[in-house]
């Protein structure tokens, strides 16, 4: 039903496009032409542009005021976004899907990333076909949450499930405790690893780190088994549902044609399509409810490891992974900072600190702030940190105490859960190196990895609200900026209450560990926070120049 509305909204324009997999792009009002992409495409235009949305519902404890289902398509006042990035995931998977129709020549590389693609882009891999991973990564929104009001509030995406039986202010969608990531980039974060030197973990994906990509030698592989049978998430029940639809997917053939011939050699059984029909989890007495022998459980999990792995091969490309901001074309030599942004780079670099954890290639000891020791540069450390971060009392999760009607509970602990992040996740099953690392968890309660922040400012619109943060608190890059600068030296105060975020600040949500060095009291003026905020915008990939028209020598390479 929802996908024949979306089909109508898309027939509705004219030609209709998707940020980062067309082949012109508007840079400063001019439309460029880039080189022709390998893979056809259709001839679309960006139509991200929603109608205005309407009025922000303000801050309420899990943000009970605000009734998810009504924003939903099918809801009474759909969100002018959600219906936006419906239109695009519909648009994006029809072009995909012409794309696999086309793919006998393509390469490898190109088949398997189209593979990936078409994935993450299916909205039938979630048991009701409301979701697809796109649907909470967003191209336009930087690969994060799609809706402006949604990142107002709830801050955690809603999943694929609705409840029945709840009333306000718990949620009638189901919703995880998290702000969703920017996926762009995530497949350069190393293989989960203790450095005893350091004393701290480097690589992971999630905000906790807890895909480790210790089994599939690439964290974002793991990451992309976890939200198919995520119950706040996609929901499904089992992962043999996710290989199943696959299956019969229009890109089935793709996958035999890159994975070989054994990928579907499975006898489904007869009620396959009824047991994938309802979301997870699954009972304690049937983990696995699609029953396979076990070689075709061993086929199943083995062509779910490809799906993933093609997931992450399409998160690397340079449809999302593009390494093309402003601020690659300044290290390339192609464009000049203006001298906001140039001061906002020295600051990012020297008092400010960010340079410290969120790596800009710039050596920091160096007499020449400026030189580039390295030239694609990730922006993270891929470490973890406390830097402070309050709880979001609007995130619906801490509502979500009481079971579903399938009988499922989010959050047992209720306004008790306190988001550990990878101290939590090395107390748990999700810890692979128990033996070892278990002991060290206390020491990481409270910290979570630092993020990359290449396309923090990407949006649709300028009034279009992103959130920041594991748990979205933080809702715009001056907010950022101002905590960094002053969360540890202005005094404390209530959430909700006047002057929070500018004179006053929540306590951290895990104060034990907090960094008390490197954050939280920086002694910038505004002007100084304004700077930094106008060197964050460069970091937007999409920017276009003509290269080599500029007078200007390319930023040394120091180590090079
Ligand atoms: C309902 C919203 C939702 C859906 C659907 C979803 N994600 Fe996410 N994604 C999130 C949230 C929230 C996080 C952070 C979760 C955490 O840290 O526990 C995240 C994190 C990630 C990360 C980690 C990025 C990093 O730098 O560590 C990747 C990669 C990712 N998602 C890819 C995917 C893929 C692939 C799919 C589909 C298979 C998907 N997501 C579906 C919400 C979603
Ligand atoms: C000590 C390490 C450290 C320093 C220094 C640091 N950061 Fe961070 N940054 C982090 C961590 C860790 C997070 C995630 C924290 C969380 O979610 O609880 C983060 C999150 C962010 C985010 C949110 C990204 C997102 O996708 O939600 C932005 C933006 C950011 N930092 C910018 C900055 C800027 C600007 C500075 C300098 C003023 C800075 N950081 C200094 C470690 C650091």
């Amino acid at each position: 039903m929802r996908r024949s509305r979306l089909m109508v909204l898309a027939a509705g324009c004219a030609t209709i496009g998707v940020a980062m997999s067309v082949s012109r792009q508007v840079v400063h009002g001019k439309v460029i032409s880039l080189p022709i992409r390998p893979i056809a495409t259709l001839n679309v235009v960006a139509k991200t542009q929603a109608k205005h949305p309407g009025a922000i519902p303000p801050f309420s404890i899990c943000s009970g005021n605000v009734n998810i289902a009504s924003y939903l398509p099918g809801g009474a006042h759909e969100d002018p976004d959600v219906a936006t990035a419906n239109s695009e995931i519909a648009l994006i998977e029809a072009e995909s899907l012409q794309q696999v129709a086309d793919s006998a020549s393509l390469d490898l590389y190109h088949k398997i990333s189209l593979h990936g693609k078409t994935e993450i882009y299916d909205t039938n891999l979630s048991p009701f076909k409301n979701i697809a991973c796109a649907t909470c990564h967003m191209p336009y929104a930087g690969f994060t949450g799609a809706s402006s009001l949604f990142n107002a509030t709830i801050a955690a995406q809603p999943g694929g499930v609705a409840i029945t039986n709840a009333t306000p202010p718990a949620p009638n969608y189901r919703l995880s405790a998290r702000n969703p990531q920017s996926y762009a980039y995530a497949p350069y974060s190393g293989i989960l690893h203790y450095n005893a030197t350091q004393a701290s973990f480097y690589g992971g994906n999630f905000w906790d780190m807890r895909a480790g990509g210790v089994r599939l030698g690439n964290p974002a592989s793991e990451q992309a088994q976890g939200p198919p049978v995520n119950p706040v998430e996609m929901g499904n029940i089992d992962t043999a549902c996710v290989v199943w639809k696959a299956s019969q997917s229009q890109y089935a053939s793709l996958i035999t044609d890159i994975w070989g011939p054994q990928s579907f050699a499975i006898q489904w059984p007869g009620n396959v399509a009824s047991v994938c029909a309802k979301p997870g989890p699954p009972p304690a007495n049937d983990p696995y409810p699609v029953h396979l022998s076990s070689v075709e459980r061993g086929i199943s999990n083995s062509t779910y490891d490809h799906i993933t792995m093609a997931m992450a091969s399409y998160e690397s490309s340079s449809d999302v992974s593009a390494f093309s901001s402003k601020f690659d074309a300044y290290l390339a030599g192609n464009a000049n900072l203006t001298a906001e942004e140039q001061n906002g780079y020295q600051l990012f670099n020297g008092k400010a600190r960010c340079n410290q954890c969120h790596l800009s290639g710039t050596a920091v000891n160096t007499l020449n702030t400026q030189a580039a020791a390295d030239v694609g540069p990730l922006f993270s450390d891929f470490t973890a940190n406390n830097i402070g971060v309050p709880k979001n009392l609007a995130l619906p999760y801490y509502c979500e105490s009481k079971p579903d009607q399938y009988g499922y509970t989010a959050n047992p602990m209720g306004f008790g859960y306190v988001d550990l992040g990878v101290g939590g996740m090395l107390s748990s099953t999700n810890n692979p190196n128990p033996l070892q690392w278990k002991q060290l968890a206390p020491q990481f309660n409270g910290m979570f990895q630092t993020p990359t922040i290449r396309n923090v400012d990407k949006r649709p619109r300028p009034d279009f609200v992103k959130e920041y943060m594991h748990n979205g608190y933080l809702k715009s890059l001056k907010e950022v900026v101002h905590f960094y600068n002053t969360s540890q030296a202005l005094p404390r105060c209530a959430q909700g209450s006047p002057g929070e975020k500018v004179t006053c600040w929540p306590e951290p949500e895990y104060p034990a560990t907090l960094n008390t060095t490197q954050v939280g009291n920086l002694g910038l003026t505004s002007d100084e926070e304004d700077d930094i905020v106008a060197f964050l915008k460069t970091l937007t990939d999409g920017y276009v120049t003509a290269p080599a028209t500029l007078d200007r020598t390319p930023v040394p390479a120091g180590k090079q």
